[in-house]
């Protein structure tokens, strides 16, 4: 037996954002945010639209496309960190909404990889034979904790949700590997401040994120036994295009095998990279029996990445 994806979803909010929006009220340029960043436009959430609505829109997305009924999940993971309130989290709020009767639920908070580490929790219980069917979901409304008047931040977040419904699959398919960490003396360079608002040292994450995710992506297609060259999809965390290209360069595949929203959407947060397999795969990017490989870093520091054969 493996341990693999059943189905995937994702949501983002309608309203779009470009840069030149930002140009009228930062000191910034539309070509100062592409030539840096790769972002040209992005999604903010509605005031009524909170975190919880848009996990339940790719929770429900990704359960039609699994083909299953809430009430067959035993657990819900959501990786956040914009819960609506701090509790109850919004794992709890979804087994309501979403009437998945017969599972618990909660909330885990690793930035922006914490749609590995969920991924990685839901393996765990699957494979103990503790449970069988796992909702997890990425998502953040980063808009509640962004300082629009920090250019530092503002133009590279935003908002949405993506999910997975993680089970069962055939021997040989599934999750081959997976790497988490945390590093948290690099916790000083990207947190929520007293006032509520997200400070990143941009510089220090980037020189990390550089470095760690083409590393991350190595360590997982070695831990599997496989060499760079089987690898047929990437999909990396969406926070900067330079970034994300560190980690497609050192596994040497072409651009076309590298899942890219970040253009459109920004950086979501723990939504970004199940927005981008959940897109990748609504594309016809993904095929049975492909190598595919997450790699995500954020706040704490964390990072985390997996290893997957596709298919079920
Ligand atoms: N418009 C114009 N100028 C800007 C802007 C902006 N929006 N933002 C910063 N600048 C300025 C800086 O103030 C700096 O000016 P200075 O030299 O006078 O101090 C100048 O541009 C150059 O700054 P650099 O930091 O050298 O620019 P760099 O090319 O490194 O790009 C960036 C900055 C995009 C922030 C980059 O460092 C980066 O992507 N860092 C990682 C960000 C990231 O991945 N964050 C993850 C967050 S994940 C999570 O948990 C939410």
């Amino acid at each position: 037996m493996g341990v693999g994806v059943l189905g995937v979803g994702h949501y983002v909010p309608e309203e779009i954002t470009t840069n030149q929006d930002f140009e009228k009220t930062l000191d910034t340029s539309d070509e100062w945010i592409k030539s840096r960043t790769g972002i040209e436009e992005r999604r903010f959430a509605r005031d009524d639209e909170d975190t919880s609505d848009m996990a339940y829109e790719a929770a429900v997305r990704a359960l039609k496309d699994a083909d299953m009924e809430a009430s067959e999940l035993d657990l819900i993971l959501v990786a956040t960190v914009t819960p609506d309130t701090p509790f109850p989290s919004v794992g709890a709020m979804l087994q309501d909404r979403l009437g998945a009767t017969n599972a618990a639920g909660m909330d885990i908070g690793a930035a922006c990889a914490g749609f590995m580490y969920a991924m990685v929790t839901a393996k765990q219980f699957i494979e103990t034979g503790a449970y069988e069917n796992i909702l997890i979901i990425g998502a953040d409304k980063l808009s509640k904790i962004i300082d629009f008047e920090d250019r530092n931040t503002a133009v590279l977040l935003s908002d949405g949700a993506g999910a997975a419904v993680i089970g069962k699959v055939s021997e040989g398919k599934g999750v081959l590997s997976f790497e988490l960490g945390s590093d948290g003396s690099g916790g000083k360079e990207l947190y929520q401040n007293e006032e509520g608002y997200i400070y990143m040292n941009g510089r220090e994450v980037f020189k990390f994120a550089v470095r760690q995710m083409p590393q991350s992506t190595i360590n997982v297609v070695e831990k599997a036994g496989l060499s760079k060259e089987d690898v047929d999809y990437l999909i990396p965390h969406q926070a900067n295009i330079r970034i994300m290209e560190a980690a497609r360069s050192r596994i040497g595949i072409s651009e076309d095998r590298m899942a890219k929203t970040i253009h459109k959407y920004g950086n979501n947060s723990a939504a970004s990279i199940p927005i981008a397999l959940s897109e990748s795969v609504e594309n016809d990017k993904i095929s049975d029996g492909d190598v595919v490989v997450l790699v995500g870093f954020g706040g704490g520091l964390t990072w985390g990445a997996v290893a997957l054969r596709w298919g079920k």
